[in-house]
């Protein structure tokens, strides 16, 4: 009977081996593998009843059968690990003929830039294309550049008009000489002071005013200045520079109207509006919609004095464009405070 049993038992290790071999090699998937893996190789595999029964062997015939399982379960796990290599492999090859080129892609988010960014690089270009160059200034400044060298002196009351952020330190006199600029006029000043004309630039850069924020108002904003220095220059340089700009910007059709206008640093000063319903050729209102958007004039004459330049040789303009108003009307806008509140449902339109 010893002999039998041994036998049996290992024409029974034998029959398992060949029978897990076979439905090994029928496996297809990572999914069926597992199935098989667990049901020869796992916790409560065979392989695992297995040596377990051979405590109910006679002692003589424990160390061949124990054997033998080990043998076998070495086997299984190599052919595992081998079959494992073929299914994951057809696998791949399965999803690749699976692919279908044709189908649309997954949108992939990404960012854009700021709408204000954009309108600031939309005005740049389109006077960088007619020869100005482009300078950024500080944004916490003298009040002798943001205000006294522009001929607004102490006390002048057009300083009532630039609700001014006042930075909380006090010269030897008890007077607070900084502020956050209340416009980017002060570089034409810091700029005129160190370089000769002729003069072309443009400053984009933040303004600050201490202002109650409404749906027109912020108490910081963008604006970009120009200056333009040079001999002969005059008025008719500073409209038609404006007009192209005027046209580069909102279409060729555009039409723009100036009107006189008070500024203390130019002589004469005006505004530039544009007709909102000009803009284009098919538009058949008749009715005009004139919309300002920016403040101009020649520079006056006492701050040419000022810097040092000779006033019989030398004129100039200067124009003062807030970014925020001429995005406002370019996308149809009409909360000013809707590009600072980061909210990304405002931000992804752009
Ligand atoms: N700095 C003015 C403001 O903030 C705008 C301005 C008007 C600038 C006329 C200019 C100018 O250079 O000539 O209101």
């Amino acid at each position: 009977m010893n002999k039998n049993t041994e036998k049996d038992s290992a024409q029974n290790i034998d029959k398992i081996l060949s029978i897990a071999l076979t439905e090994l090699s029928a496996t297809k998937t990572l999914d069926s593998l597992n199935e098989w893996k667990v049901r020869y190789l796992g916790r409560k595999g065979i392989v695992v009843q297995l040596k377990r029964s051979i405590s109910e062997l006679p002692s003589k015939e424990r160390p061949k059968f124990g054997q033998a399982i080990n043998s076998a379960s070495k086997i299984l796990e190599q052919k595992l690990i081998s079959q494992h290599t073929k299914v994951t492999s057809s696998d791949n090859k399965n999803i690749r003929e699976s692919l279908d080129v044709t189908l649309p892609g997954v949108p992939i988010n990404s960012g854009s830039l700021h709408p204000i960014t954009q309108t600031i690089r939309d005005i740049c270009e389109a006077f960088t294309s007619m020869g100005f160059e482009i300078i950024e200034g500080p944004e916490i400044e003298l009040d002798y550049y943001n205000f006294q060298m522009l001929n607004i002196p102490k006390h002048h009351p057009a300083r009532d008009g630039f609700n001014t952020l006042w930075i909380d330190q006090k010269d030897s006199n008890g007077e607070r000489p900084m502020l956050l600029r209340t416009h980017t006029s002060p570089m034409q000043i810091r700029t005129m002071e160190t370089q000769d004309p002729p003069i072309r630039l443009i400053v984009p850069g933040k303004v600050y005013r201490y202002e109650a924020t409404d749906s027109s108002h912020e108490w910081h904003f963008s604006q970009i200045e120009g200056l333009a220095v040079d001999k002969d220059i005059s008025f008719t340089d500073l409209k038609g520079t404006l007009y192209e700009f005027a046209r580069k910007l909102f279409g060729e059709d555009v039409k723009v109207r100036f009107r006189c206008d008070y500024f203390p640093f130019v002589e004469p000063g005006a505004e530039m509006a544009i007709d909102w319903n000009s803009r284009t050729k098919d538009n058949d209102t008749k009715e005009e919609n004139w919309i300002e958007i920016l403040g101009a004039g020649m520079v006056h004459p006492k701050i040419l004095k000022a810097v040092g330049y000779d006033t019989n040789k030398y004129t100039g303009f200067a124009f003062g464009i807030g970014v925020e108003r001429i995005a406002m009307l370019k996308h149809g806008i009409d909360d000013i405070r809707l590009f600072y509140n980061n909210d990304i449902r405002f931000l992804g339109q752009f």
